[in-house]
């Protein structure tokens, strides 16, 4: 089969014919249709984090997916061949024409949705889910300010909160604000123009924090007492936590086939909806990835300044069609 690798830390996407995987008994084979890049492939081919997020070169990226079941393990009753599923792998890659996975990861397509616009969901939206609901405790009536609300994550995760009953306050570039107004956000900050901590009134019940730096040290300010911080990018300090009376955790999504079953029901019913930016080929896996390096710099040897590597600016996830 054809598969996009990286053969050593830093070194170029190969694409180019690789064994086909095969499967054990509660696995099943998937025909890959489309893939999503995330931040993360990139972090781990670069080697920058390998003491924490290792990998076994050469390495397959490609953390979600949407394809057609092709074959499936003894022990599997969940599914038969010719399913459209879409899912999260471990290990394994889905920069890749077949991926073998285990079938607790996956969930049926939602029937509305392109498998482009499938393979864009699983990894931000269960983020959401988790963030806002696993760590975050959100509530119906509660107010939530949510970092880097017009991202991957946090478009899913201002859709999710209201549609729980939160009032949701978003920071995010002030072009996104009509998008994230129109997705359920009562108020925008426009983190280039203004300090949320300046310039909120209220204090809230839950910060989901998806930037991380400087901007979650300025969260503990707004926090109500008991309230909840929750990071997806760097660890919380726990002094800093107890100082200002509030939980703080960092996050590290825990995906399962059951959750995002969960979400593909929200989807089909269209309570919320996916946000795709760009569609590649496969073999074009490069530019994609140059696009999401100029929000990662130094990472895979990237700079936004380096030839190519153009800010990826507007909202939404970047797919590869694989078949
Ligand atoms: N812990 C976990 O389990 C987990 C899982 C998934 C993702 N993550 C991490 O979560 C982070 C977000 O992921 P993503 O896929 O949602 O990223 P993304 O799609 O690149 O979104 C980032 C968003 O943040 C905005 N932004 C940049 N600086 C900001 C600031 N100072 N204040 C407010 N908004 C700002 C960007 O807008 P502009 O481009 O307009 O500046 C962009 O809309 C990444 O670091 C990712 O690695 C963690």
């Amino acid at each position: 089969m054809k598969a996009v690798r990286v053969l050593e830390y830093g070194g170029p996407l190969v694409f180019n014919d690789v064994p086909t995987p095969t499967i054990s008994r509660d696995e099943i084979l998937v025909k890959v249709k489309s893939t999503a890049v995330n931040h993360i492939d990139l972090v781990k081919a670069s080697g920058t984090a390998r003491e924490i997020l290792p990998i076994d070169l050469p390495w397959i990226p490609g953390h979600e997916f949407s394809g057609l079941v092709e074959q499936i393990g003894s022990d599997v009753a969940a599914c038969t061949p010719g399913d459209a599923v879409f899912g999260t792998t471990a290990g394994r890659g889905a920069y890749a024409e077949y991926l073998a996975v285990k079938a607790a990861a996956v969930a049926r397509k939602p029937s509305n949705l392109s498998f482009e616009e499938a393979a864009s969901v699983p990894v931000a939206s269960q983020t959401a889910w988790a963030g806002l609901f696993t760590h975050g405790h959100l509530e119906r009536g509660q107010m939530i300010l949510i970092h880097g609300g017009a991202g991957a994550v946090g478009s899913y995760a201002v859709q999710l909160a209201s549609h729980a009953g939160a009032t949701v306050i978003a920071t995010a570039s002030g072009h996104d604000e009509a998008y994230l107004k129109s997705i359920g956000a009562s108020r925008v900050i426009d983190y280039r123009e203004a300090a949320f901590e300046k310039v909120l009134r209220e204090k809230v019940d839950v910060v989901f924090d998806l930037i991380g730096g400087d901007t979650q040290e300025r969260s503990f300010s707004v926090l109500k007492e008991g309230g909840h911080l929750v990071a997806a990018t760097q660890p919380v300090s726990e002094e800093e936590a107890a100082r200002h009376h509030v939980s703080g955790v960092m996050m590290r999504l825990a995906p399962s086939g059951d959750g995002l079953g969960r979400i593909a029901r929200l989807l089909e019913e269209g309570t919320i909806r996916p946000d795709v930016a760009t569609v590649y080929a496969l073999r074009d896996v490069a530019q994609a990835w140059k696009d999401i390096a100029g929000n990662l710099p130094g990472v895979h040897g990237m700079s936004p300044s380096a030839p190519g590597a153009a800010r990826h600016r507007s909202h939404g996830k970047i797919v590869l069609r694989v078949a």
